[in-house]
């Protein structure tokens, strides 16, 4: 019995040598000399247990099993220590001669890449960044904007109306945004002349998704409002902003249109690297809304814009496929 607790002693402390050292040769050696199978001090103690006298035999015979766990446990913990790894929880060896671990970084996404860029630039030209709810009520989204109960553009299925009880203020339905538009309102209701804004930021349409549409994007809108305002400052201000984005001399084209909220209202196209391309809708106030906000009509005018910002990233990047903007798929963003 004394040699077998000696036995459990004396490797112990070898084994404790052994990760000092961080040597494996030294632990194979220990391994070896006490639970070698030919001739380990384990081995011999097995051997001395045929000469036990018969009744003390069950006694001595647990006791050898307990040690030779005992043993087997001290070699496990001490390989597993030097070779650093091995089972969780185990203490874990530096080893300063191995790569590190390189942290992945993330970095921004293009499209707040670019809303970054585009507020920069209207900074420059005298405009402030505001920003407004996504979640609207019907006189932001609609009413004030001279958009009538009757208007198409109101219809259930083109918007997406949140299923919750009328709010106490602004009255009526409440809705994901369609377009930041409201954000001319909120804007004019709380300010008085001369307004110069931009609000960028996320509108939802229920849009069949494809490689140029999805239920949400992003659009830049823009406000002045001033005495003496025309659509030649109109025109001036989108050239300068098209030229500082794109990074040319872009021309800018505009065609008659129609929005409740401006007239007149014209598409605003950009000649870019030879092709004419639509980036959304413009237009000078319409009276009906300046009066929605309180302003006199006969004192002040303004110009409104409102263009798709994914379209001027995936120009200006050649990306031709909006999805690709909200895949998530790194291995696509990290171009960026
Ligand atoms: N809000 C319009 C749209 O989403 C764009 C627009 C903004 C048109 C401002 C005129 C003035 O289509």
């Amino acid at each position: 019995m004394k040699q077998l607790d000696d036995l459990v002693e004396s490797a112990s402390k070898q084994f404790e040598d052994a990760i000092h050292q961080v040597d494996h040769q030294v632990l194979e050696e220990t391994r070896i000399e006490y639970l070698g199978a030919k001739s380990g001090k384990l081995k011999e103690a097995q051997k001395g247990l045929g000469k036990v006298a018969k009744e003390d035999k069950p006694v001595a015979g647990k006791r050898f099993n307990e040690v030779k766990t005992r043993l087997e446990e001290l070699f496990q913990s001490a390989a597993d220590t030097i070779t650093g790894g091995g089972k969780k929880g185990k203490a874990e060896t530096l080893d300063v001669t191995l790569p590190g671990v390189r942290p992945r970084l993330g970095h921004i996404h293009p499209i707040t890449q670019t809303i970054d860029e585009l507020k920069d630039i209207m900074g420059r030209l005298g405009f402030s960044a505001v920003e407004g709810p996504e979640i609207e009520d019907d006189w932001h989204n609609f009413e004030a904007l001279n958009i009538p109960l009757e208007h198409p553009a109101r219809d259930p299925l083109d918007n997406f109306y949140l299923n919750i009880a009328a709010s106490s203020h602004g009255g009526g339905n409440q809705l994901l945004r369609s377009q930041t538009s409201t954000v001319q309102i909120r804007v004019m209701e709380n300010k008085q002349p001369p307004i110069r804004i931009v609000s960028l930021g996320r509108v939802y349409r229920p849009d069949e998704i494809d490689a140029t549409h999805y239920a949400m994007f992003h659009q830049i809108e823009g406000l002045l409002v001033d005495t003496n305002v025309t659509m030649a400052d109109l025109k001036y201000v989108l050239r300068l902003f098209a030229s500082s984005y794109l990074g040319e001399d872009v021309e800018i084209r505009f065609r008659p249109s129609f929005f409740p909220f401006t007239e007149p209202s014209v598409e605003v196209d950009m000649r870019w690297q030879d092709t004419w391309l639509e980036f959304g809708g413009a237009g000078m106030v319409d009276p009906n809304v300046l009066k929605a906000v309180g302003y006199d009509p006969e004192e002040v005018t303004g110009f409104a814009f409102g263009l798709g910002v994914e379209r001027l990233c995936m120009r200006r990047h050649g990306i031709n496929d909006i999805r690709y903007l909200y895949d998530s798929n790194t291995k696509f963003l990290a171009q960026f």
